[in-house]
C-alpha cells in the first residue's frame, strides 16, 4: 500500500454507497463510519426530547447511535431536517475528522465526507444512480423488512431528502472535483465493488490480505 488509505464516499440516498462502503471497509481491514447514522441519531433524539438540535449534537453519546429506531424513513428525513442546521452540522464536525485520521486509515460515507470531512481523502468517490433505480431499491427493502408502502411514495419521499440534501447552504450533497463517479443505475453491487477496487488500485493502493 502507498500511505494510509482514506476512503471518502458520498452520494444520494438508496444509490449503494453503505453497501460498498462496508465491503471496502472489509476488504482493506479499514474502520467504516456511516456518517449519515450520526444525523439520523440527532433528529431522532431531538425529536423525541422537544430539545434543540444543535444541544443534542454537541452531546451526541455513543448509545444515541444503538438507538433501534434509526434506519427507518422517517428517521432519515429528520436527519434531513436537522442536518441543514451549520450548527448541527458543526458539533459533529470534529468526531467525523478524528475517525478520519486514525492511522489505520478509514472509509466515510456520507453526504460531504470527500468535500468537507476529508477533501485531502486519497480516494473519493460519489456514488449515485437514476432516481427509478434507487426508489426501486428502497422500495424492495422496505418490502423486505415488512414495512407497509407503496412504491410512488417512495420515489416521493427519496426526491424531497435529496432535493433538501442538495439545496442546502451548509455542505450540500455533490461530488468532490476529484471524486470518482460510479453510477450503479446498471450494476449490482458486485459490479460496484469491481469498479471501485480497480480504481483503487489504480491509485496505488492494494489489499494486504489474501
Ligand atoms: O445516509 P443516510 O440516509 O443515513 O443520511 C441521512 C441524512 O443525513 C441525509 O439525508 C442527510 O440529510 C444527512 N447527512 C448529511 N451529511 C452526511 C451524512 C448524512 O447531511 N455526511
Amino acid at each position: 500500500m502507498s500511505g494510509r488509505l482514506v476512503i471518502a464516499i458520498d452520494g444520494p440516498s438508496a444509490a449503494g454507497k453503505g453497501t460498498l462502503a462496508r465491503r471496502l471497509a472489509a476488504h482493506f481491514c479499514l474502520p467504516h463510519l456511516d456518517t449519515g447514522l450520526l444525523y439520523r441519531a440527532v433528529g431522532v433524539k431531538a425529536d423525541r426530547l422537544g430539545l434543540p438540535p444543535e444541544e443534542v449534537a454537541a452531546g451526541l453519546q455513543l448509545a444515541d447511535l444503538l438507538a433501534p429506531d434509526l434506519r427507518t424513513d422517517v428517521a432519515g428525513q429528520l436527519a434531513s431536517k436537522v442536518a441543514v442546521l451549520p450548527q448541527v452540522r458543526d458539533n459533529l464536525l470534529n468526531f467525523q475528522k478524528k475517525f478520519a485520521s486514525q492511522k489505520s486509515g478509514a472509509v466515510l460515507d456520507g453526504r460531504d465526507v470527500g468535500t468537507v470531512i476529508c477533501p485531502d481523502a486519497p480516494v473519493k468517490f460519489f456514488v449515485t444512480a437514476s432516481a427509478e433505480a434507487r426508489a426501486d431499491r428502497r422500495y424492495q427493502e422496505l418490502r423486505g423488512r415488512g414495512v407497509d408502502t407503496i412504491r410512488p411514495r417512495v420515489l416521493a419521499e427519496m426526491a424531497e431528502r435529496d432535493r433538501r440534501d442538495s439545496e442546502r447552504a451548509a455542505a450540500p450533497l455533490m461530488a468532490a472535483p476529484d471524486a470518482f463517479l460510479l453510477d450503479t443505475s446498471d450494476m449490482d453491487a458486485d459490479a460496484a465493488f469491481a469498479a471501485a477496487l480497480a480504481f483503487i488500485a489504480r491509485k496505488g493502493f492494494r489489499s494486504s490480505g489474501p
